[in-house]
């Protein structure tokens, strides 16, 4: 588009500094960023006195139009990131699953999906099996195809779920190709134990599913994933942390000097598992994720570890079922579709639960919603920052409005909403997606296809070092000790 835009007045904000300057956007691009800037008047002009102008947030875990559990998500990739421009989110990255046991066939499946996106997108692909086939079509989802992270699920035993030595020959992969090795740190054996020992007992509602789940084992899992990473020496990414036991394992191993992400999630930053326990049983199912969301007191840790840098980032999870299907597991906690929503929400509760409470500052707030994951996925500074150059993803964020989030007023398709009822101050007034304003005076306006598959390049700012740390393990071997045959 050759739409001309004018943000006049703000404090523009990236992850280092911010500065009172206004920005300039012509076709989708920021074209200049400085104080006083004078145009003509076929541009449209944005007041952004007194508020901030941001990067559009990039949620690094989603799920739109995904088939899990015998159903599909509520949310396509249309409706989803409809959804998550109202919410101050321009990017998302999604998760591709295989189709049949093929990477491609999956591929394809998820360009159909993401067809008429209306804002910018990243794919991670998930391993769920491993031949040589297997380790081809990886080598083509990042040497031709954009893809630069696969996961792997330590969980969901009969379907997803990985070993050991699939984790192993996983992360090899992944780090011949410079591709980030990403995990589900739960024990998928263990839950499955948990599991019967809830049905045994007679636990057979929501609750269940906390219960059958606990933190040790998301701990346990995170250890796991983390020794078989600094074993073959590659970059790893714990998605979806839940638990002080997954965060004090990934804070020892950053404290060694490994390479370890930690990603949480909005739901288990800012919720904790009371809900779980409401005799109503779609509002309780309604909060059934895995890993669980966790007894008060691991919110409060996250938030912290996340403020002091020991986590990174934080994700949505996106992934929802309405009431309907949430009901397919009414006799059964394990037929429960897993997800909840957060797409639309993430940059307000970010705002309200760390900047607004004094955890962290409005630069470091652009940082953990934005620019880190930018950096970590390699598309930096093209996203995830404000300056010329850039793609032209930007919000306006009141600090002095009011956001109130509820069922009936969000752009999700789900018919509940986890976050209910949650008022706070620092709203989303605008969103400006590729140069185009889609989001203002709580109105949408999205176009469809407008959105681009942004391909996200190998070899991230993680791998840098991991040749030297590699050759010093070697040089550290000692030569084979000679023996005489004599001897034996
Ligand atoms: O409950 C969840 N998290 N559903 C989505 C699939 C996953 O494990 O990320
Ligand atoms: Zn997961
Ligand atoms: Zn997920
Ligand atoms: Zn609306």
């Amino acid at each position: 588009s050759s739409t001309k835009l004018l943000i006049k007045g703000g404090i523009v904000v990236n992850a280092h500094e911010m500065e009172a300057a206004d920005v300039y956007v012509e076709g989708g691009i920021i074209v200049s960023v400085r104080p006083n800037i004078k145009v003509g008047d076929d541009a449209t002009v944005l007041d952004a006195t007194g508020k901030f102008v941001m990067p559009g947030g990039i949620d690094p875990h989603t799920h739109l139009g995904m088939e899990f559990m015998g159903t599909e998500t509520i949310d396509d990739f249309f409706s989803g990131q409809a959804a998550a421009l109202a919410g101050g989110t321009t990017m998302h990255i999604d998760f591709v699953l295989p189709v049949n046991g093929s990477l491609l066939s999956g591929l394809e499946a998820y360009e159909k999906k993401s067809r008429e996106s209306c804002m910018d997108y990243g794919f991670h692909m998930a391993i769920t099996k491993w031949d040589e086939h297997t380790s081809k079509e990886m080598e083509i989802m990042v040497k031709k195809k954009g893809i630069n992270s696969f996961k792997f699920f330590m969980a969901y035993k009969g379907s997803f779920m990985v070993n050991d030595e699939l984790l192993l020959e996983g992360f090899k992969k992944c780090k011949s190709l410079g591709a980030l090795a990403m995990v589900h740190a739960e024990n998928g054996d263990a839950v499955c134990e948990g599991q019967r020992r809830m049905i045994e007992l007679g636990i057979t509602g929501p609750e269940g599913h906390a219960l059958s789940r606990p933190p040790v084992l998301e701990g346990e899992a995170t250890a796991r994933a983390i020794r078989l990473a600094g074993f073959v020496n590659t970059p790893l990414y714990v998605v979806h942390v839940m638990s002080i036991d997954a965060m004090e394992e990934i804070s020892k191993a950053r404290k060694s000097g490994q390479k370890v992400i930690g990603e949480t999630v909005l739901s288990g930053l800012v919720l904790n598992d009371s809900w779980l326990w409401d005799p109503d049983f779609i509002t309780a199912a309604k909060y059934v994720m895995s890993p669980p969301i966790r007894v008060v007191g691991h919110d409060k840790a996250l938030q912290a570890a996340l403020s002091m840098g020991v986590l990174q980032l934080v994700g949505t999870d996106h992934c929802t079922f309405n009431s309907t299907q949430k009901a397919l597991g009414i006799d059964d906690f394990r037929k429960i579709p897993n997800g909840v929503n957060g797409i639309e929400e993430r940059m307000h509760l970010v705002w309200n639960t760390m900047v607004e409470s004094g955890q962290i500052s409005v630069t470091d707030y652009v940082r953990l919603t934005s620019t880190e994951c930018a950096r970590l996925f390699n598309i930096y500074p093209r996203k995830g920052a404000i300056r010329a150059g850039s793609d032209a993803d930007i919000i306006i964020l009141n600090p002095n409005s009011s956001f109130e989030i509820n069922a009936k007023s969000h752009h999700s398709r789900t018919d509940t909403n986890v976050y209910e009822g949650w008022k706070g101050k620092g709203k989303v007034e605008v969103t400006i997606s590729g140069g185009r304003v889609v989001w203002e005076n709580d109105e949408l306006k999205v176009v469809p296809s407008s959105g681009k598959y942004i391909e996200m390049p190998p070899f991230g700012y993680l791998f840098n070092g991991i040749d030297k740390a590699d050759a010093k393990y070697l040089s550290s071997m000692k030569a084979p000790v000679k023996r005489s045959r004599a001897t034996v």
